[in-house]
């Protein structure tokens, strides 16, 4: 299970312990924009996207966008997305196998042409994710699936009046997949209960209303959408990247003197700042200038604590290795229950192979907490685990040498440099 991680190069040295002093900017959401770029295919009129990370996912996006007939052009932050004429819909398999997020433009390429061929996501190394929701979800709005041959293909018949979608758990792809391919079922008023709120998905909701579309209750876990014809161009500002801005903080609860870490939305961070309020070390937010400035804890004083992840507004999936690392050096026992994807624990041998003392029980990470990390060779399996292994690595005395820590690129825009501007030295080996 574990050799199933994708884009396995790279290589990352650092030696520690080190300190991150200075600032760091977060970027714009790359759960954000890789949805609201999918939903760009919903209009021909051009789309404007500011605050654009530049990522690995958001290149493989690209790619998927002009394979489907749009033209993009990257001028610093912004995306220009135009329409070059006509619409492709086959997706075919490298783009899917790369990032999941990728599925999520079969339900508007089916409305747009009115068929769709596109690749199934396989496995993961962060456990199944399977599309079972995104497909019922799609068949109650008239887009009927045959999976042959490791492709999903679609029909699209004709339906008309109300809709109620439940969904058996509020998966972020599936609301989004759903609610995207709803705005443009004229004539159709769809109900999607049971939701997910995170931040990306409002961001989502208010990128779609902008174009024109008809939905109700953003932020709320129910969604009522009235399809509408046609959506317009528009010019649109992506949020700032919530788990890139609790990954630095973390690393500052680690290894910070004076790290301040701008463009931060608190709202989107609640659980975290509550989780550090919980052990004794609170994060003070400057809510006029959006940043917080972050020290190393006093380890000693720090309490354990019993945590697990959740959908938004819970502790995110996404941010567990992460917190991992830091509960790894928090004296007495500490757990995290993981909820969301409940094998999410490759990073655990590689932390223990640093010195940290971690078992899993089901879905559960006991860690008795150790007084040092140190350096070692590791392995990165995932984005968030090459996340955890870098700031485990830059407290661990010694050198810690991360493999396969391409993963990080998907997920954090410039990482190597915006760590170089803190003052940590680290080396990158493509
Ligand atoms: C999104 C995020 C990812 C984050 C995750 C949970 C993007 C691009 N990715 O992933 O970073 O870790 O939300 O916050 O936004 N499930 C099913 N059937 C489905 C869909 C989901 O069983 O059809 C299950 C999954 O296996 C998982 C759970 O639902 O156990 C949550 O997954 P979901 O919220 O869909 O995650 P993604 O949208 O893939």
């Amino acid at each position: 299970m574990k050799s199933i991680g994708l884009d396995t190069s790279g290589k990352m040295i650092v030696k520690g312990p080190q300190k991150a002093s200075g600032v760091l900017t977060v970027s714009g959401s790359k759960n954000a924009v890789l949805p609201i770029m999918g939903a760009s295919l919903l209009t021909d009129e051009d789309v404007e996207l500011k605050n654009v990370p530049d990522l690995a996912d958001v290149r493989t996006m690209i790619e998927i966008l002009e394979s489907s007939g749009k033209k993009i052009d990257r001028i610093e932050d912004r995306l220009i997305i135009k329409s070059s004429g006509y619409i492709n819909s086959e997706i075919p398999y490298e783009p899917v196998r790369k990032m999941r997020a990728s599925f999520n433009v079969y339900g508007p390429l089916t409305l747009r042409k009115g068929f769709a061929k596109v690749a199934l996501p396989g496995g993961c190394s962060i456990g199944a994710r399977p599309v079972d929701f995104h497909l019922d979800g799609l068949r109650r709005l008239g887009i009927e699936s045959t999976i042959e041959h490791g492709f999903v293909t679609s029909k699209l018949t004709d339906i008309m009046g109300s809709i109620n979608i439940s969904l058996p758990f509020p998966s972020v792809g599936a609301t989004e997949h759903v609610l995207t391919t709803a705005c443009l079922l004229e004539g159709v008023k769809t109900t999607i209960t049971n939701c997910a709120i995170e931040p990306e998905v409002t961001d989502l909701v208010n990128f779609l209303n902008r174009m024109g579309a008809k939905i109700f209750g953003a932020g709320s876990s129910i969604l009522k959408i009235e399809g509408v014809k046609k959506l317009s161009g528009i010019s649109y500002n992506i949020i700032p990247d919530r788990i890139e801005a609790g990954t630095y903080i973390i690393l500052g609860k680690l290894a910070g003197e004076n790290l301040t870490i701008k463009n931060v939305s608190a709202d989107h961070l609640n659980s975290l700042f509550s989780i550090f309020e919980n052990i004794g070390s609170p994060i003070l937010y400057d809510d006029i200038k959006r940043e917080v400035t972050v020290t190393k804890a006093n380890f000693d004083i720090l309490k354990n604590i019993s945590m697990e992840t959740s959908p938004f507004p819970g502790f995110p999936t996404d941010l567990q290795p992460q917190i991992t690392t830091f509960l790894s050096l928090v004296p007495g026992r500490s757990t995290i229950t993981e909820t969301v994807f409940k094998s999410r624990f490759y990073h655990i041998d590689e932390l223990n192979r640093m010195g940290a003392k971690i078992r899993v029980e089901d879905n559960t990470a006991i860690i008795e907490g150790v007084n040092k990390l140190s350096g070692a060779p590791v392995e990165a399996t995932d984005l968030r685990a090459a996340a955890a292994l870098l700031i485990a690595g830059l407290v661990a005395e010694g050198e810690t040498v991360i493999t396969n820590v391409d993963h990080i690129f998907r997920g954090y825009e410039n990482i190597h440099e915006k760590l170089e501007n803190v003052g940590i030295d680290l080396v990158y080996l493509k």
